[in-house]
């Protein structure tokens, strides 16, 4: 049954609470929190726009998990989950469009990306402290960018950040510095509109884009691979056995690409190592653990990886939200966070023994075991 008639956006999981947070589009402009097993409504949080991004703040403003979002209406809101009261905002001044936000590992500082607007698109950054008066934002990027700042993504616990634009550009600058001309530390141009970038264990960066495809790049910014992502006979990177049409989100736990399918089906994908080795189909759920699948004619809009629960959440325009098995196999493929018993054997890449993987991924394939940690 769906939630609502408005589509699903994006979500979030509040591990300590046990709820996922959803958020809902025009007109509905909520943030629905659900109870992660029986995904019934508990509270509904409104906003007077559009909501464009969600995210988690552990201990922060005197809470174990704080829920922030950022809106159109050009405020990043804290919330309080319990009570589902807003107990801060941080507006822009003028008002802006928030696009993207995020916030710093030591919740000193929220960055916000607005929309273009009088020839110019901002990184607009805040500060935390409960002294400053959050209807000044502390300073402004104005130049960073020349369209939409779609992305913003601290690294690790630095004070580097990266923004990603519909101008094409990736930027990494260090948001602790005032002065523009000195805070971009490195920038590249993809050459197409970027709608989703993100970080993957502090040492890749990944970008998606308008037009269904997908790059990836050092840490400096230097690309690794560019490749197309949609299902077609005449396209070498993807599997025939996959039904990829988009890019949902990356997974960082076993690294790879949530695509969907305009059937509502989604599928995990390798990451691509370069831009002409093809990717290979990791896992393609078929039914959800409960309830039915999304409509068939459907696009899912955002996936949530709870490995803890073996399980991937996603929601579509439908208005549902489906949660899909996610096997053993790729339980093992967990990177090296994850704890092994016995850390000597070999761990085994399998592909799920299904009718719809690839023939050629049907056998398992023993990949060398990660004996020392990147921090080792
Ligand atoms: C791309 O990666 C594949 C698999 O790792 C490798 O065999 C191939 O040589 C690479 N191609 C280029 C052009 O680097």
């Amino acid at each position: 049954m769906a939630l609502t008639s408005s589509y699903l956006l994006a979500c979030l999981h509040l591990p300590a609470a046990n709820l996922y947070a959803v958020s809902t589009s025009t007109p509905e402009n909520a943030v629905l929190l659900l109870n992660d097993e029986t995904r019934r409504i508990q509270k509904s949080l409104q906003h007077p726009n559009v909501i464009t991004r969600l995210r988690l703040a552990r201990n922060f403003l005197g809470g174990q998990e704080r829920l922030l979002t950022s809106c159109k209406d050009g405020s990043v809101r804290v919330w309080d989950i319990q009570s589902g009261d807003c107990i801060r905002t941080f507006s822009t001044s003028p008002r802006r469009a928030i696009l993207s936000f995020d916030i710093s590992q030591d919740k000193s500082t929220i960055a916000a990306g607005t929309e273009l607007a009088q020839q110019e698109a901002h990184i607009i950054f805040f500060s935390t402290d409960p002294e400053s008066t959050d209807a000044h934002p502390g300073w402004v990027h104005t130049s960073t960018h020349s369209d939409d700042v779609t992305c913003l993504n601290f690294l690790g616990s630095s004070s580097q950040i990266l923004s990603a634009s519909t101008d094409g550009c990736l930027c990494i600058s260090d948001a602790s510095v005032k002065d523009e001309e000195e805070a971009v530390l490195s920038t590249s141009n993809w050459g197409c509109s970027i709608a989703q970038a993100g970080v993957i264990d502090d040492e890749l960066i990944w970008a998606g884009s308008d037009m269904e495809t997908f790059s990836v790049w050092s840490i400096e910014l230097d690309k690794i691979a560019d490749i197309n992502i949609k299902s077609d006979p005449e396209n070498p990177s993807i599997p025939s056995s996959a039904k990829s049409d988009y890019l949902v989100t990356v997974s960082s736990q076993p690294r790879g690409l949530i695509v969907g399918s305009y059937e509502g089906q989604i599928s995990l994908l390798s990451l691509p190592k370069n831009s002409s080795s093809p990717l290979k189909l990791l896992h393609a759920p078929t039914s959800p653990l409960t309830g039915p699948p999304h409509a068939t004619e459907t696009v899912v809009r955002c996936a949530l990886l709870v490995p803890e629960k073996d399980r991937v959440v996603t929601g579509a325009e439908d208005g549902m939200i489906c949660v899909w098995p996610w096997p053993q196999e790729l339980q093992k493929l967990k990177t090296k966070s994850a704890k092994r018993s016995k850390p000597s054997e070999p761990v085994e890449e399998v592909a799920e023994d299904r009718m719809d993987v690839d023939e050629e991924q049907e056998k398992p394939v023993k990949v060398k075991k990660r004996k020392k940690s990147k921090a080792e």
